[in-house]
């Protein structure tokens, strides 16, 4: 097969989920297989869910550029925080780790980062210039920064503090479920979190992710913002799509 087809895994807290991607279309060549992750999300368990995953998703194929996203800071291939999973991430050198347990190579990415990668290649930030921010709306708040279609890597800009707080633990979509919020409410939320975000970056389009921005006509049009704002294309792949997408990008060049 060609480097325009690679594999993307994508680790988050309630399922792991991996695919063959044609990175010409975006579209997936292999069905998308998902696993529970293990509870207390600790990295040896993580690994051993992935490598059984990889097993599936692979199967019939070999070679293939691996792609995976963590939700994490990822630098250098070490993971360096861990808001929604087990601290023992954090300063782990995940990448090594990961190839160590699977046997083969990865690239090793934060989610958001694929996530905003996917739009940009085949979604809904696909031929904008200038300067898209995607958010990703879920348990957390994950953000890709990406300028020209250049990502710049770990914004986390989820973590915001507004009113004192951590945003993400306001405005993030868990927090409408645990606070029991109307759209109406949790839009109102979303609109302090925006305009914070707009008077920082300027951006020249925000786009919404995560599964909750398959319900965006309910809050979307709630927002009053000078940014459009629109939700992603790729909701439960974009991830899968980013890593595979940037496992090829970065792979290293061979002879
Ligand atoms: C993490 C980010 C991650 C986001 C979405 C945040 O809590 O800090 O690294 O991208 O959640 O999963």
């Amino acid at each position: 097969m060609s480097s325009s087809t690679a594999i993307g895994i994508d680790i988050g807290g309630t399922g792991i989920k991996g695919a063959v991607v044609d990175l010409s279309t975006g579209a997936l060549l292999s069905p998308r297989v998902k696993l529970p992750t293990p509870k207390g999300g600790r990295p040896q368990d993580i690994i051993e869910t992935t490598r059984q995953l990889l097993a599936t998703v692979s199967s019939g194929t070999s070679d293939l550029p691996i792609g995976v996203c963590f939700p994490a800071v990822v630098k250098h291939g070490h993971t360096m925080s861990a808001a929604n999973v087990s601290d023992k991430w954090i300063g782990l050198a995940a990448e090594r780790l990961f190839e160590k347990g699977l046997g083969v190579p990865i690239h090793f990415v934060n989610d958001a980062d694929a996530a905003g990668y996917a739009e940009s290649q085949f979604g809904a930030a696909r031929d904008v210039d200038g300067v898209v921010l995607l958010t990703t709306l879920g348990t957390g708040i994950g953000t890709a920064l990406i300028n020209d279609g250049e990502l710049v890597p770990n914004t986390e800009l989820g973590h915001l503090e507004i009113d004192g707080v951590d945003y993400e633990t306001r405005a993030a979509f868990s927090a409408k479920e645990r606070d029991n919020l109307s759209w109406e409410k949790w839009a109102a939320r979303l609109q302090k979190y925006y305009s914070r975000l707009e008077a920082l970056f300027t951006p020249d389009l925000f786009i919404v992710g995560g599964g909750v921005s398959k319900h965006h006509e309910d809050f979307l049009p709630l927002l009053h913002l000078d940014t459009r704002i629109i939700p992603a294309v790729h909701r439960n792949n974009a991830g899968i799509l980013g890593a595979a997408a940037l496992a090829v990008k970065y792979a290293p060049v061979t002879a």
